[in-house]
């Protein structure tokens, strides 16, 4: 990545007497920033940002989100537009070199990424070491993790090549690993990945088709799949894409820094929060008890929050929960499954919410998780699933900001600093002096 940061001012801080100065660089979108790498050389202090609230990680030219007016771009796209016009490999390959593909780079992109889809035969060796019950989640986390301990060839991240290949081998080989999570889950044999069908195909025939018998794919179910990939493949720097580049500027392997970010998105706080969300409705069962989950999530001594809700950045509508909300309606009624309950009580939940003053002040709006769960459900994925598939899909995301950060001339390792606020410095005590 070529760094384009261009200084549009200067602004000074001045304490006991002192002034410290520090540039300001211009953004495309959104805000400018104030450089303040030499702040703690110049006053001797550190920022203080829990959460990084108002904190620029980097610079970065893959996605835009302007949470105020519900705006997200994958390198200047609409996300509407691309989820109308374009499907997986096409925004994967967006998201990862930049631009939009001409039909020649599409077509080996996508053979590329075809060829890697099969995973090493050992490598199913590590599902058997799982309880049938374990959580597709930690399973991933594990498998792939492990990655890196069959592809020493791909490793090696000072050399383009190896990150190329890496970058298209977790790309191709995350659908074969989550399907297999799946048929291991349900005691099932693991299907092998088919080369002559599209991604998110291939991804459905490995879930549910049987050797028993053909399987082909619902053409309107995998078109809503592809679209719900293609909300989820990134979010600037969201909690496991800050994991992923965290785990990555120490020069960990590519393989090691995605199993990190799985483990990050595991959060109910974050890409759990579709499972949470799909469990909540569930709990919630009927529209009448609406109200008294409302209350709960009010109420400051209730842990419990309206899963699906809220969002750091977006104090609007979530533009992906708005095509998410679409493609909801288009699955249940291509199963003519549109009086689904828990649609009705979402669809009940959503107006209430949007009217109810506790949420419009604090701008808490349907995120991307409130109609996913319900999608994946409907689309034959049981929720323990649903954030693995949020998983497989953000991987295009990490690995395309992995990349851009190897790529940063200004990259260092992360390393954070603290206020420190412990026991002052004080001398040993021997046991028999406490
Ligand atoms: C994702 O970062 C990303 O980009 C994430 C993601 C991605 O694509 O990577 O978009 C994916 O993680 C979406 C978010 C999924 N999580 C959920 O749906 C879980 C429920 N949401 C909340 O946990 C919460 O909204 C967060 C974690 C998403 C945001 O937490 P913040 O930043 O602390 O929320 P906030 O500062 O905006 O909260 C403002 C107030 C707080 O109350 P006060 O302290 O001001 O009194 O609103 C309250 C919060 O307590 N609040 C909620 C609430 N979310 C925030 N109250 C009830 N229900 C909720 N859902």
């Amino acid at each position: 990545m070529k760094s384009e940061l261009k200084e549009s001012g200067v602004i000074s801080l001045s304490n006991a007497g002192k002034t410290a100065e520090f540039p300001i660089f211009k953004a495309t979108h959104g805000p400018d920033v104030y450089d303040i790498r030499t702040l703690y050389k110049q006053t001797g202090a550190f920022t203080f940002d829990p959460g990084f609230t108002s904190t620029a990680s980097c610079e970065s030219k893959i996605t835009f989100i302007d949470g105020d007016e519900g705006v997200l771009l994958y390198r200047g796209y609409p996300i509407d537009q691309l989820a109308e016009n374009s499907d997986f490999i096409e925004v994967a390959y967006l998201l990862l070199n930049g631009e939009l593909p001409k039909e020649n780079e599409l077509k080996e992109f996508e053979h590329s990424i075809t060829m890697h889809t099969m995973v090493h035969e050992q490598l199913k060796n590590f599902y058997s070491g799982f309880r049938r019950d374990a959580h597709p989640m930690a399973i991933m986390v594990g498998v792939v993790g492990a990655l890196s301990a069959f592809y020493h060839d791909s490793t090696d991240i000072a050399d383009p090549k190896q990150r190329l290949i890496a970058t298209h081998r977790m790309i191709a080989k995350m659908p074969t690993i989550a399907a297999m999570a799946y048929k291991y889950s349900i005691g099932q044999p693991f299907v092998f990945p088919k080369n002559d069908l599209d991604y998110t195909s291939n991804f459905m025939r490995m879930c549910f088709a049987v050797p028993a018998e053909d399987y082909d794919c619902n053409k309107v179910l995998c078109d809503a799949l592809d679209k719900i990939f293609i909300l989820h493949m990134d979010h600037e720097q969201n909690a496991s894409t800050s994991t992923v580049r965290l785990a990555g500027s120490s020069g960990a392997n590519p393989f090691a820094c995605i199993a990190a970010g799985i483990a990050s998105l595991w959060g109910p706080a974050h890409g759990g929060a579709n499972e949470a969300a799909l469990n909540m409705l569930e709990e919630i069962g009927s529209v009448e008890r609406i109200p008294e989950f409302i209350e709960r999530a009010k109420d400051k001594n209730d842990p419990f929050r309206l899963m699906g809700f809220g969002h750091r950045v977006y104090k609007n509508y979530d533009p992906r929960a708005k095509v998410m909300r679409t493609a909801c309606h288009e699955v249940l009624d291509a199963l003519g499954v549109r009086d689904e309950p828990l649609l009705q009580v979402a669809m009940e939940l959503e107006r209430i919410a949007l009217e109810d003053d506790y949420f419009v002040e604090k701008k808490l709006y349907p995120n991307i998780d409130f109609y996913s769960g319900i999608t994946l459900r409907a689309l034959g994925f049981p929720t323990d699933m649903f954030t693995v598939l949020f998983a497989l899909a953000r991987t295009v995301g990490w690995i395309a900001q992995w990349s851009e950060m190897l790529e940063d001339p200004n990259q260092k390792i992360g390393r954070p600093r603290q206020i420190y606020t412990g026991a002052p410095k004080r001398d040993y005590i021997a046991i028999d002096g406490r």
